[in-house]
Formats: C-alpha cells, structure tokens, sequence
C-alpha cells in the first residue's frame, strides 16, 4: 500500500512538474508539496476484527495546508499517513478528502469516479442531488453492497463523504468521471455541468425579478419578440415594470421569466412575458411559473388570471385556463387590446 501511495504521489508530481509552454500559463511553475499534514489513529479492534494498518483521521493541521495554499503551491495529500507513535495506516481516501475540506471551509469538494457521476436507471447521470436524496442513494447502495458480498463501491464512499460535507455546510460537491477527458473543466465551467452536483439548496431558484436582472430577461425574451411570439418591450419599459417579473434563476442565469400585472378592482390579473429558455423548456418549469403567479394572486386577493397568447394556447389549456371574449377583459386593458394580433385571451380562476 505505501509503494502503491509513493509511486502514485511522484506520478501525480511529475505530471504536475511538466512544462506548461504550450498552455494560457506559459512561463509559470507549479509547486507541489506534500508533508504530514494528516496525522492517523488506527482502527484498531472492532467486533473481534482486528484492523491492523486499517487507520483514520486523527487531525489536519489545517494552518500548515493553508500556509500552503496562501503561497500560491498545491498540497498534495494521500491516503497514507503516519500516527503520534511514528507508525503508518492506511486512510480512505474519501475520508482524507472530505475532513480536509470541511476544515478548509471549501467552497467544494470534487470526487473521480468510474462512472460519468450517479446514474438513474436509464444510465444517465443525476444532474443535481440534495441531502435527502443522498441519504437514500446510500441506503440503497449498501443493500448492494451487502449482497455483493461487501465489495464496495468508490461512488458510495463519495457520497458518504458528500453528506458529512453537506452537513458541514460545504455548498456542493461534484461527482465525475476520471474516464472523460476534460470532465472537470465541463463540470465547472458548464450551465449544467457533465457529472452529479450535491447541492444544499438547488442552483435553481424562483424569484422576484430586480432591477440588475434587466440584462437577463431581455436576452431570454429577446428572441421571442423577433419571431412575434412575444409583444415587443423596450428596456425602458422593463426598467419601469421590473418588480412585476418573476423569474428562475439558475447558477446566475435567467432561464425563465413572467409579469403579473394585476387590475385590483376588477379582482383580476394579467399574466405576461411568460418565456423558458428553449434549452430548459419540458421540465415543468412553465408550471412552476403559473403556480408562482397563482400564490402571489391569492395574496392580493385576485380571483381570476387572463393570458393573451399567440402561439401557445394549447399549454395555457392544459393547465386550465379556457378561452374569454375581449369584453370578459378589465376595461383598461380592453381598450389597450390589439385586434390585429388576433392573440387569444384565455383565463382561469385562481
Ligand atoms: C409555453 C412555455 C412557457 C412552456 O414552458 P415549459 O416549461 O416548456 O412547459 P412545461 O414543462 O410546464 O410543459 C411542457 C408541456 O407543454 C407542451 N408545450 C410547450 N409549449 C407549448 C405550446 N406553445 N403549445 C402547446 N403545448 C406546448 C410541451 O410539449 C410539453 O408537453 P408534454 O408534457 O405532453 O410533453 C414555453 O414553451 C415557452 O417559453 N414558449 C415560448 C414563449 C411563449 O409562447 N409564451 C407564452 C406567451 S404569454
């Protein structure tokens, strides 16, 4: 175990020392280093078992690794490391990863496995998993595990690891696959990423829409009033009407929006602008919208909300709403209503 550790430790160096002249880091070096920075405790005896090397983590010396950090190097660590009484065990390497970056207050934790992250049953992989779904998963894989006469698998001692993460408050830890080349730059640098994210809370939220979010909207619903799907705004006028939109936000990006514009008198309401981003259409997120619109009606006390459609009318009636005629309108708005759109005018009771 120690020749396999060593022989790994000066692999990873070396890859590590390699010039980098062909790359954006042209000219710079990376320092590598490596010490005692974990110090093991054996497992000792359990159940008549006797674990022998088989150890665990006793301490990080979490100053000597940031020491590190701060210069600039990278800290190299392994799953061997030696105890107070100068003897070696053998560490999971999951568990290393995972104390370390719980004492470091690591924005993440990234984990290699074989596979492309946790699979469903179809084989693809899980986008996005919360602590619950997590404890399940686990649950789940040592059923497997027992029945497999204890082989384990290197995803169950992640997501082990991922959850004491999560429960540490460490925002999100990445599962992918050393198989795939350039895996990590997909994961990190991509909307929705190649592996399986454990996240505390969804990078995806739905909420009031401010005045910084302009930018967001207009890219999403831009292309739509090109093709007449939605009537035109101008940046002015959704500066004036911002804090009517809601929208959902994923990972700083505006992937859905919708007005409501409500006639208080008249105990109705306007639902407008309702755009998914095409590459995040199907996945329910229209409805979580309307459902949104439908509470904060109720909250203003609105019985009915109306659409005006053009191209959509059949997904507005899937979800309710049955076409009215202009006079059902609020009278303000049937005088602004624009007979040579033709837009159909659809409404449901909330
Ligand atoms: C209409 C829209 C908001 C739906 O959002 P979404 O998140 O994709 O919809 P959901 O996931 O909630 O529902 C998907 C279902 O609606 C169907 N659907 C989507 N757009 C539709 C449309 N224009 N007409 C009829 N059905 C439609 C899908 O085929 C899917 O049906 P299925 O479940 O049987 O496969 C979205 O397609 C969109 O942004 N369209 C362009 C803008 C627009 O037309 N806005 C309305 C004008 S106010």
């Amino acid at each position: 175990m120690m020749q396999a550790t060593g022989r790994l430790q000066l692999d990873i160096t070396a890859r590590l020392s390699m010039s980098l002249n062909n790359t954006p880091m042209a000219g710079n070096q990376l320092n590598v280093i490596s010490g005692n920075f974990v110090i093991a405790q054996p497992l000792g005896v359990d159940d008549g078992i006797d674990y022998c090397h088989s150890g665990r983590v006793r301490r990080i010396d979490i100053q000597g690794i940031n020491r590190v950090l701060e210069q600039g190097s990278i800290a190299l660590l392994g799953p061997v490391a030696g105890s107070v009484t100068g003897e070696t065990f053998n560490l999971l390497s999951e568990e290393v990863a995972t104390q370390v970056a719980i004492k470091l207050n690591a924005d993440k934790l990234i984990g290699f496995c074989s596979e492309q992250g946790v699979l469903d049953e179809a084989g693809n992989a899980i986008a996005e998993l919360f602590p619950s779904e997590v404890n399940q998963l686990i649950e789940q894989l040592e059923a497997k595990e027992l029945a497999d006469e204890g082989h384990s698998s290197g995803t169950l001692r992640f997501l082990r690891g991922a959850q004491s993460a999560c429960r540490a408050g460490i925002p999100r830890c990445h599962l992918i696959s050393y198989k795939i080349d350039g895996a990590l730059i997909q994961e990190l640098f991509s909307i929705d990423g190649i592996g399986t994210q454990i996240v505390m809370a969804s990078a995806e939220q739905v909420r009031q829409a401010d005045i910084d979010d302009i930018g967001g909207i207009f890219e999403l619903i831009r292309p739509l009033e090109e093709k007449g799907i939605l009537v035109r705004r101008s940046r002015e006028q959704l500066e004036q009407e911002i804090h009517q939109f809601t929208l959902i936000e994923k990972d700083g990006l505006v992937i859905g929006c919708a007005a409501l514009y409500p006639y208080q008198q008249e105990k109705m309401a306007e639902m407008a602008c309702v755009a998914i981003h095409p590459d995040y259409r199907d996945g329910n997120r229209g409805v979580l919208l309307l459902n949104h619109m439908k509470q904060q009606s109720k909250m203003m006390g609105i019985e009915h909300i109306f659409v005006l459609t053009t191209h959509s009318l059949h997904w507005f009636r899937e979800q309710g709403f049955l076409e009215v005629g202009v006079e059902s309108l609020p009278m303000a708005k049937q005088d602004l209503y624009n007979l040579q759109r033709r837009s159909k005018i659809l409404s449901v009771s909330v």
